[in-house]
């Protein structure tokens, strides 16, 4: 760390303090931190507290507490479909803009930051993109400058009103995949080789100077036996290091956090150890899309509380760990929710054989759960010496 930032460390925390000593605090109304959102909570640390946003939660007039937790209780805001290509393109050269710059004022209006998601991916393309690719109606040679347009149009449009971009998303495959072996899979890697990963980069740049540029995955929040062959997070540690050793225009790792309560997961000091190896290699992280889902059994469903509480503890305890990990590294920047009430959760729609559910930080009726509580009161409880402030990275040329 060179001196200057050291300095400029001290400063803000001073800030901080004089901060903190200014607020009211009469006998007759001690200051409540639990009083507070999680957005204003995270930003005594510097980290931004974000949620997915759905459209339909956003224009149900029926339903304002949708909006009105959107709005004050999270820092950042992510399109939870609205910037995927489909949302955008879905018929050949003619863009829709409507919902992601819906979501793009609604952020203005708040003064949230806004993470974009997603420049590319596998999954929600454009049927005419994937199907002329599939007829040979376009070639390989169109398809990359199809892509190079895709993300300068997009990049553009949104050029000094995105912190963060997911630019390339889910490129690397799972143990389970077949070969077994980790490797660069889906649609973008079959059709142009690994190569496209950096060309993205480089072309986001060049569109947007400012915007922090993330590579985001899942099941990469700790590392396992250090073997990219199947050590998803090794891999992804690897890519990132060869990316920057030739140049290219990476700023950081999301890793998205999707668990499971059935599943082993990891400890708080397993996901700091992973963050500060990212961290080492001069990049930044953040927690893109947390949810912790659970198995909804006959039990559950029929309000078994014997089978419920179990899970919603084993959820807030996984919720806390990426939370804790996260404020423990200064370069972890922010931390969103993939949807923050289980009304609009994509879990039930997409797990559902066996039915998963659970997985967000409210209830269906808006309701905070233990998950929320621990996120809060994790906000609450951190500070200095272990917990500073977040580090402010250079976009890189
Ligand atoms: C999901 C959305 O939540 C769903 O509404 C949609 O039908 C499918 O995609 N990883 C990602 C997100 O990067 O874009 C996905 O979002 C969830 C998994």
């Amino acid at each position: 760390m060179k001196p200057r930032q050291l300095i400029t460390v001290g400063v803000v925390a001073v800030a901080t303090v004089a901060a903190l000593n200014t607020v009211p605090a009469t006998a007759s109304r001690p200051y409540d931190p639990t009083a507070q959102s999680l957005g204003t909570l995270g930003l005594r640390h510097g980290l931004h507290i974000g949620t997915a946003v759905n459209p339909t939660g956003l224009n149900d007039t029926t339903d304002p507490e949708y909006r009105r937790l959107a709005s004050t209780e999270f820092t950042s805001v992510t399109a939870e479909n609205a910037m995927k290509w489909e949302s955008l393109e879905p018929t050949r050269g003619t863009y829709d803009w409507t919902a992601a710059d819906q979501l793009v004022e609604f952020a203005k209006r708040n003064r949230q930051s806004v993470r974009g998601h997603v420049l590319v991916w596998h999954n929600q393309l454009p049927a005419w993109l994937t199907s002329g690719v599939a007829d040979g109606s376009i070639s390989k040679q169109e398809l990359r400058e199809l892509l190079r347009k895709h993300i300068t149009t997009v990049v553009n449009r949104y050029k000094g009103k995105i912190w963060q971009w997911d630019v390339v998303n889910e490129a690397v495959s799972d143990p389970w995949d077949t070969p077994n072996t980790l490797h660069y899979k889906g649609f973008w890697a079959q059709n142009l080789g690994p190569g496209y990963i950096a060309d993205a980069f480089r072309w986001a740049r060049a569109a947007d100077p400012k915007a922090l540029l993330f590579y985001n995955d899942y099941n990469i929040e700790a590392f396992g036996s250090g073997n990219p062959a199947d050590d998803k997070t090794q891999f992804v540690y690897d890519m990132a290091k060869g990316l920057l050793r030739q140049g290219v225009p990476i700023d950081g790792i999301g890793s998205q956090g999707h668990l499971g309560t059935q599943y082993g997961n990891f400890d708080t000091l397993q996901v700091t150890a992973a963050l500060k190896k990212f961290a080492a290699l001069g990049l930044a992280t953040a927690f893109t899309e947390v949810d912790v889902r659970s198995q909804m059994t006959a039990g559950v469903q029929a309000g078994d509380s014997a089978e419920i509480n179990p899970r919603l503890q084993a959820s807030a305890a996984n919720f806390s760990v990426l939370m804790k990990a996260c404020l423990a590294v200064r370069s972890c920047l922010s931390y969103t929710v993939w949807g923050f009430t289980d009304k609009y959760s994509w879990v039930p729609d997409w797990f559902n054989d066996p039915p998963e559910g659970l997985a967000t930080i409210y209830d269906e009726n808006y309701q905070p759960k233990r998950a929320y509580q621990e996120l809060k009161s994790d906000l609450i409880f951190a500070g200095p010496p272990y917990v500073l402030p977040r580090s402010t990275p250079r976009p890189r040329r």
